[in-house]
């Protein structure tokens, strides 16, 4: 009797990812697109998205610039660290970090020791950067942002930091998100 070959469905593959590695994490200055791309890069690789100051949000019932004026700086950033380390908890998922979480020491410490993870640092200049963010919605509500040589200072202050911390860097200047995407898949694959 003559045999049919059945073809394979030519689903196209999702991604191609370090069987090891759980989840992924954006780092970068605020307006580099940490919510943007990772929304792109986890529907391309078919993982969840969490960001960070959502959860922290979503917790609290409270803005981001809201915490920051009842609790000041230094006791956003306590639960920020916590919302990160929940955060590390997940697998499967794309994670983006506020831009001025990589500056606690405990945050660091924490992406460093956690395994099966891979920082990514999206880099652009602080000018590509500033333009990007008063272009969006909520410009107004970066308490972070509201003294732009301040703003400056932070940026070039946390430089070495995102860089110290990732393990992957992507230029997002000029790129869509689908390219920065496009960009950090090619470097996954390399990892
Ligand atoms: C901050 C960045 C913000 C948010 C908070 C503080 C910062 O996140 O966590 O306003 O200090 O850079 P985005 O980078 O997502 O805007």
């Amino acid at each position: 009797m003559a045999t049919t070959t059945v073809p394979l469905p030519l689903t196209p593959v999702p991604h191609s990812l370090p069987s090891q590695l759980k989840r992924i994490v954006l780092t970068g200055f605020m307006g580099a697109g940490k919510t943007t791309v990772g929304r792109h890069l986890a529907a391309a690789l078919r993982w969840e998205f969490l960001d960070v100051d959502a959860l922290l949000e979503e917790r609290h019932g409270s803005s981001i610039a809201d915490l920051f004026t009842a609790h000041g700086e230094q006791g956003f950033r306590r639960f920020e660290s916590h919302a990160i380390a929940r955060a590390l908890g997940y697998r499967n998922t794309v994670i983006a970090l506020g831009g001025g979480a990589p500056e606690i020491l405990t945050n660091r410490l924490l992406l460093e020791q956690t395994p099966a993870t891979a920082v990514i640092f999206l880099d652009a200049s602080f000018p590509a950067l500033f333009d990007r963010c008063m272009l969006q919605p909520d410009a107004a509500v970066r308490p972070n942002l509201a003294d732009p040589v301040a703003a400056e200072a932070r940026f070039h202050a946390r430089l070495p930091l995102y860089r110290r911390i990732a393990r992957i860097t992507v230029t997002t200047e000029g790129k869509t998100p689908d390219e920065t995407v496009a960009n950090i898949q090619e470097s996954l694959r390399k990892l």
